[in-house]
């Protein structure tokens, strides 16, 4: 099986995992939580859960990827160690990703609305920030707008996963990130220059330690989770694309590496405009919809710049959910033996169900609740604070102590090729083995309780 599967190139491969790592993880919540938990000791805090976490993590859905050639259902069940019972946490994967791909479907259709709303200039000058606000809660809170948003998303997503793992997912991965990180620098320049934005600086890059509690803990690493695309083996499918003489550890560092730039360089972009103008930046998840749009309709020549953030958000989202989608597609492929354009119509049946009782959660189904969540907090809650939580533990474990010894070596060296980076791998094989499942099951109990 493993024989005639697509291989991306060397490059393809680690811009199709930083397209997959980059996204509103790194444009919409981090920015935002940065904001809302003071600044430069949430970064800080951020770099530490990346280094010892995240990392481990990534590179254990990475080497376990290639070394099955499979889907992550694949991972856990063909893998030396896996089976009967293993293969359950594969299948939990797969359903994990098709929520999380359906309700990230529901904002990606909010950057939908909004570029289309900056390409007619929508942001006017004379609206007041009230107002702004309003036309966001209107535009979400509706039913064909946001409907129109999630689906013309989805079918983008669905378009590209259908073109396939070279033609489609590679060449979009390929030609999009390094336009997109030309267009956040860009902007995050421009921003830079307008007076007042030294402030927002400061407030990204000195780090004021009263501000770390437990609570900006938990964030912090359920945010590198998040960015890094971890615990619902997003990562496997994509690796087991990647050729065996690719070194596993340098993709891997490599892809926390653009992520982490992205993430500062978005913060960059934004952060100096919210001080510039005034404006509080722990606004929370309304940042990016509500906020900058304001800030956009101020600035001079504001309505170039939201119409070149809407296209990189846009973008950025796209190549997270095709990540998400493809799991659930190679799933299909893998298992059901079905054909890719077969995958693709499964999945678009079933998601489209979860996404649109989403999109509704914030309009006419605002009523439903779910242990007083509503049907989109639900998803979210459950996927994040648990599903994705459990996910990246079975994957620490399975990597670090299921599978053999010689495997996870041979793996992660490609098999000698890399031997001189053998002390890493050790180091790594002990932060998979002991650090990261002790901090994973604190958050998941925390999670649990909180
Ligand atoms: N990492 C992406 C972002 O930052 C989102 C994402 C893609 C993701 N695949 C995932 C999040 C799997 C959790 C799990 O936007």
């Amino acid at each position: 099986m493993a024989q005639n599967r697509e291989k991306f190139s060397s490059f393809g491969a680690l811009m199709a995992m930083a397209g997959s790592a980059v996204g509103l993880g790194n444009m919409w919540r981090f920015p935002y939580l940065v904001g809302e938990r003071g600044g430069a000791a949430f970064i800080l805090l951020y770099l530490v859960c990346m280094l010892l976490l995240a990392l481990p993590i990534f590179l254990s859905e990475s080497l376990l990827g290639r070394r099955a050639g499979s889907n992550c259902f694949g991972v856990f069940k063909n893998l030396p160690g896996g089976g009967k019972r293993w293969k359950w946490f594969g299948l939990l994967a797969v359903v994990t990703s098709m929520v999380i791909f359906s309700y990230y479907c529901v904002i990606g259709g909010w950057s939908v609305q909004y570029l289309l709303k900056a390409l007619g200039f929508g942001f006017s000058k004379a609206a007041s920030q009230a107002e702004i606000g309003e036309m966001f809660s209107s535009m979400a809170g509706g039913v064909w707008a946001p409907l129109i948003g999630f689906a013309l998303f989805f079918i983008s997503t669905a378009a590209i996963v259908q073109s396939g793992v070279k033609k489609g997912i590679e060449r979009f991965g390929k030609v999009v990130m390094p336009a997109l990180f030309f267009i956040v620098i860009g902007i995050a320049v421009y921003v830079c220059t307008l007076p007042g934005s030294l402030d927002g600086l400061r407030y990204l890059f000195i780090p004021d330690f009263s501000k770390i509690t437990a609570a900006t803990f938990a964030d912090a690493m359920g945010q590198s989770f998040f960015s890094l695309s971890l615990g619902c083996g997003c990562i496997m499918p994509y690796s087991s694309y990647m050729n065996r003489d690719d070194n596993i550890l340098s993709h891997s560092v490599g892809t926390a590496g653009i992520d982490l730039l992205f993430a500062l360089v978005a913060g960059c972009a934004i952060m100096p405009a919210v001080f510039a103008f005034g404006v509080n930046p722990g606004s929370g998840p309304s940042l990016v919809y509500e906020t900058l749009p304001f800030i956009f309709s101020r600035m001079p020549g504001g309505g170039f710049i939201a119409i070149l953030f809407f296209v990189a958000l846009l973008v950025a989202a796209l190549t997270s959910s095709v990540s998400m989608m493809e799991v659930v597609v190679a799933f299909f492929i893998e298992e059901a033996r079905l054909s890719r354009g077969k995958a693709v119509a499964v999945i678009l049946v079933i998601c489209c169900v979860i996404g649109t009782l989403c999109t509704l959660s914030f309009g006419p189904l605002s009523d439903v609740k779910i242990f007083s969540y509503t049907i989109f907090e639900a998803c979210d809650k459950l996927t994040s604070n648990i599903l994705m939580t459990a996910g990246a533990l079975a994957t620490v474990i399975f990597a670090g102590w299921i599978l053999p010894k010689a495997d996870f070596m041979d793996e992660l060296t490609s098999s000698g090729k890399y031997s001189s980076t053998a002390t890493l791998c050790s180091i790594a094989r002990f932060l998979i083995r002991y650090v990261a499942p002790v901090v994973i099951l604190a958050i998941f109990v925390m999670g649990l309780i909180g």
